[in-house]
């Protein structure tokens, strides 16, 4: 069993990319952890792994500043380490140290058809109107995404409603490889399953309800972010948006009041409870009483993360190691990979 994810890398990391997206990863990692732990020894889920990788060839498919996307992937994967992925137990790496990612795309640019590319509504959505300006790479990137998992023989590859078909994509690809370049008993490609990740949080903006916490709200006060301390901690939930309301029993009280739902959810996501159970501790009580109760939660939660976090950061080398360490460890799996494909291909 092999699961294979990757994130795009981005900066100014805030509370709602780690409860959407990286705690995600550090939960599939303990699972896959647990179960190689548990698998009889010589089964297949003895050597359970996972591979994480910075989504680093990705960005450059949409107008990008150079010492922007260096910065937004170490602080990424300062981030995931300093959140708990742990480097001795899974493979994490970013793309572009890895050639086979790129090498690979091209190859498999021979299988993949036009007619499957147009169906891709995310290149509808992201290109807009301006279809003509978008870059080829934009209209590509499935494919890239195709050997981001095909390289690895992924068994499994956790896929949000949005990644669906392009996990299709990726397995139309592999199987009209296998069929036109490979015998049926040596099949170059392994046909990847999608997992459902773990339910993950919505997290809103601080300031208002309506809208998504976001790095690129231009108000700080709207998101708590990862290496913020805890005074800044405490004084940004202190000012967060709320209503004079104290807080109801059960969540359908909440309906039409999105910044204090967003406030319990926090709670909810980082204590692991669900918001019902959150109402049934806090009904009845106010902002006054429940807001000190969340920032205590949420400093006790970030302190080691931001301290973990900031301490990466400042230390480039480890940080370098780190990911030269990850890309040395997805070469030995892609290579051979990469190296039966040109085979196949008669290259
Ligand atoms: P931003 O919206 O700040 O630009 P990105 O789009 O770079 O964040 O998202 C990186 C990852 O974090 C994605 O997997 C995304 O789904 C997740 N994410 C971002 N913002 C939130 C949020 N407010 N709540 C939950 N998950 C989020
Ligand atoms: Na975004």
């Amino acid at each position: 069993m092999r699961v294979v994810s990757g994130i795009q890398p981005t900066g100014n990391l805030h509370l709602g990319n780690y409860l959407g997206a990286i705690r995600n990863w550090v939960r599939m990692q303990d699972d896959m952890g647990e179960r190689a732990q548990a698998a009889e020894d010589g089964s297949a889920e003895k050597n359970a792994q996972c591979l994480f990788f910075l989504a680093d060839l990705h960005a450059i498919s949409m107008p990008h500043d150079p010492a922007e996307l260096r910065r937004a992937t170490l602080e990424m994967a300062a981030a995931l380490v300093a959140c708990g992925i742990d480097p001795s137990r899974s493979v994490l790496f970013n793309q572009a140290q890895v050639h086979a990612h790129a090498e690979l795309q091209w190859l498999l640019n021979g299988t993949a058809r036009m007619g499957w590319l147009n169906r891709m509504t995310q290149f509808k959505d992201k290109s807009g109107k301006n279809r003509e300006g978008a870059s080829v790479a934009l209209f590509t990137y499935p494919v890239l995404q195709a050997a981001d998992v095909l390289l690895y023989q992924a068994t499994h590859v956790p896929v949000g409603e949005d990644q669906k078909q392009h996990l299709e994509l990726a397995r139309d690809i592999a199987q009209k490889f296998n069929n036109d370049f490979a015998s049926e008993d040596a099949p170059v490609f392994t046909l990847p399953e999608p997992i459902s990740p773990p339910q993950a949080a919505r997290i809103m903006s601080l300031r208002d309800g309506s809208k998504k916490m976001s790095k690129s709200d231009p108000s700080e006060m709207s998101r708590i972010e990862l290496a913020d301390d805890p005074d800044t901690v405490m004084k940004k939930i202190k000012k967060a948006k709320t209503d004079p309301e104290p807080l109801p029993s059960e969540e359908k009280g909440l309906e039409d009041r999105p910044e204090a739902l967003n406030l319990v959810t926090i709670y909810a996501a980082l204590t692991d409870k669900s918001v019902d159970d959150v109402l049934s501790d806090f009904g009845g009580e106010g902002f006054g009483k429940f807001k000190p109760a969340l920032g205590e939660v949420l400093v006790e939660t970030l302190r080691p993360i931001s301290e973990r976090f900031t301490g990466l950061l400042e230390d480039r080398e480890a940080l370098d190691a780190i990911l030269a360490r990850g890309a040395a460890q997805a070469r030995q799996i892609a290579v051979p990979t990469l190296d039966a494909t040109y085979k196949a291909l008669g290259l």
